[in-house]
């Protein structure tokens, strides 16, 4: 049985990643109206794991016997100023929710929740592929600047990440 800190802890990090996703999302309809398909791509395919995100959480909560509790998203910027402030925007977030994961861990841990503190160890990991993701493409907008045709080169490599749901109830 999953503990009320933790649990409303947890309910708090579902709206996390929920809000995660509508930043993403955001982020999806401004490349759209900058006619960068590929960029857009990409970060759909973040939303969609932002969501699973949300999700693994939301089921970890059921399976422990705790009740989830959706709370409102906030709204979310709807443009920057260029694909390199975007995705530094992103990566800035990635930082705030790596943050948001290592606390949740240290309540685990004083609550001595074993159990969440194995299931959190998952988005330690994960966190760290996160902040890398992001970062790798801001460090190759960082090299593109002022150069059109990188732009039209990264656009077409970012075009190719597929997003791959995971095998069962978000569970990976
Ligand atoms: Fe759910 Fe991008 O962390």
């Amino acid at each position: 049985m999953i503990g009320k800190k933790m649990e409303k802890a947890l309910n708090d990090q579902i709206n996390a990643e929920l809000y995660s996703a509508y930043l993403y999302l955001s982020m999806v309809a401004y490349f759209e109206s900058e006619n960068l398909p590929g960029f857009a791509t990409w970060m759909r395919a973040q939303t969609q794991e932002e969501i699973m995100h949300a999700m693994k959480m939301y089921d970890y909560v059921n399976e422990r016997g705790g009740r989830v509790m959706l709370k409102a998203i906030a709204e979310p910027p709807a443009k920057w100023k260029s694909p390199l402030a975007a995705f530094e925007a992103a990566c800035k977030h990635e930082q705030l929710v790596t943050g948001r994961i290592n606390d949740l861990v240290d309540l685990a841990i004083k609550e001595k929740d074993h159990a969440a503190n194995t299931f959190l160890q998952w988005f330690v990991n994960e966190q760290v592929e996160e902040e890398t993701s992001a970062d790798a493409v801001v460090q190759q907008l960082k090299m593109a600047e002022g150069a059109p045709d990188a732009l039209f080169m990264i656009d077409r490599e970012l075009g190719q990440r597929v997003f791959t749901p995971p095998a069962r109830g978000g569970q990976q």
